[in-house]
């Protein structure tokens, strides 16, 4: 399967929400329609959906359709309504990504659609499906509904939710906290343009002050995907303890699936001999799987004989070298003497591992980024990251590549965030954890 890029998503409800519900004079409800001549689009509906993609939302519906398991009404009106909706959106240049209905009775009498399901709002059913089919940034989408089981599958599903309160539907309402409330459809695509633009606003200002390369730092084959589809990264680095922890039992496999996925950024492969000559026979080795292959050799061998003499070799011979496991500036000096001037390499001092004595990494990178002025092609690594602010020390210092955990990358989309909106979103996960425990005090 190809690589996605991760794009956030409104979920929208159908019924009441993007066409109109319909008088129901025997049960005197305003209900779905059952009847595709029923079909009526809401007022705005079209626009508020334009707007809704031209602000970089991927569309997704989610319906419960239980009339036909009720008896209301066939299946083929019901694929009927779904085929005019469907024209209508297309006319109208409105791309949904996908449309996914429930077909259940919500207590279960017709044989085929009966039953307990699981895909029935307000279970996050669909939500994950479609998360997972398409590719979607869960994190920053949202769920757009007029009814409780609506805003609860969004919040079961983790994500905030907009109420439409100008819907004609009396029942199944009020005792859910949605985020925001909303007249209709158009009210809601202004309450997500602002929602995007302070996140892709602020994120963008911020993240344009950014001119250092991103790396990342791993060995989970899925989480290299991730990053690589996220766009964010520059390149990657793995190392044996972190393969390990990955749990890679075959070193070559590992680099061969890696490389057939990500071709066009660079990656390091580290050798793992102790001694020099077999170190060097690996690292021929490792060039070899790819032109995007830098091969990592740590400064020194475990009794601390340094291997500087076979980087000086393999860097005149243009192999890209990652030299790593470095923390002090006399390593930087010897390794900067070593490094061809033409061939590109990348020095990695471990500035967390510094921090982690209880030292300030800073003043030795900004140290370590004047030494390697002399070799211009060789780019200074903030290697072993701790947290997200490492990034922005890093390029302070002049480094021109950090190497970010998973972890540490998530963080990303944190970048620039309003505090006030941090904060209102840790209050609500207090909120969320102590109401899933059960905590009571009075
Ligand atoms: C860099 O290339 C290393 O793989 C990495 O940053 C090591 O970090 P650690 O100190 O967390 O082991």
């Amino acid at each position: 399967m190809g690589i996605c890029k991760v794009k956030p998503a409104v979920f929208l409800d159908r019924d009441g929400v993007i066409n109109q519900l319909v008088w129901n004079p025997t049960t005197r409800e305003y209900e779905s329609p059952h009847d595709v001549r029923d079909m009526k689009l809401q007022p705005g509906a079209l626009q508020a959906l334009r707007d809704l993609q031209q602000q970089g939302w991927e569309l997704i519906l989610i319906s419960n359709q239980p009339s036909y398991a009720k008896g209301k009404t066939t299946l083929e009106e019901i694929k009927a309504i779904q085929a005019k909706l469907h024209a209508w959106l297309t006319e109208a240049g409105i791309r949904f990504r996908a449309y996914y209905y429930c077909y259940h009775h919500p207590q279960g009498i017709v044989p085929d659609y009966s039953g307990a399901c699981e895909c029935r709002k307000p279970n996050p059913y669909f939500v994950h499906k479609a998360v997972a089919e398409h590719c979607l940034d869960a994190k920053n989408s949202w769920l757009v509904g007029d009814q409780d089981s609506d805003i609860l599958c969004g919040q079961n599903a983790g994500l905030r939710t907009i109420l439409l309160t100008e819907t004609r539907s009396r029942k199944k309402r009020g005792q859910s906290r949605p985020d925001y409330t909303a007249a209709n459809l158009a009210a809601a695509a202004a309450i997500l343009s602002k929602y995007q633009e302070a996140r892709t606003g602020e994120h963008m200002k911020a993240k344009a002050k950014l001119k250092i390369k991103i790396f990342a730092d791993g060995a989970n084959i899925g989480e290299m995907k991730k990053a690589y589809a996220e766009g964010v990264v520059k390149g990657f680095t793995t190392n044996p303890t972190l393969m390990r922890k990955a749990g890679v039992s075959d070193y070559e496999k590992f680099a061969a699936e890696v490389l057939r996925e990500i071709r066009d950024l660079p990656i390091s492969f580290e050798v793992f001999a102790d001694d020099l000559a077999t170190m060097e026979k690996e690292a021929r080795q490792i060039a070899s799987w790819g032109k995007n292959v830098n091969i990592k050799i740590p400064i020194t061998n475990t009794q601390g004989l340094s291997t500087v003499p076979l980087i000086k070799k393999l860097s005149a011979e243009g192999l890209c070298i990652n030299v790593t496991a470095m923390l002090t500036l006399p390593q930087v000096r010897e390794v900067a003497r070593a490094l061809h001037k033409k061939t590109p390499a990348i020095v990695s001092v471990f500035a967390g591992r510094i921090a982690d004595t209880g030292r300030d990494p800073m003043p030795l990178m900004r140290k370590a980024a004047e030494i390697l002025k002399a070799k211009p092609k060789a780019e200074l690594l903030w290697a072993s990251s701790r947290e997200l602010l490492n990034v922005f020390q890093a390029q302070s210092c002049g480094c021109r590549i950090i190497t970010v955990t998973p972890d540490i990358l998530k963080k990303m989309a944190l970048i620039g965030m309003d505090l006030q909106e941090l904060s209102l979103d840790t209050v609500k996960m207090f909120q969320r954890d102590a109401s899933a425990a059960g905590y009571t005090l009075l």
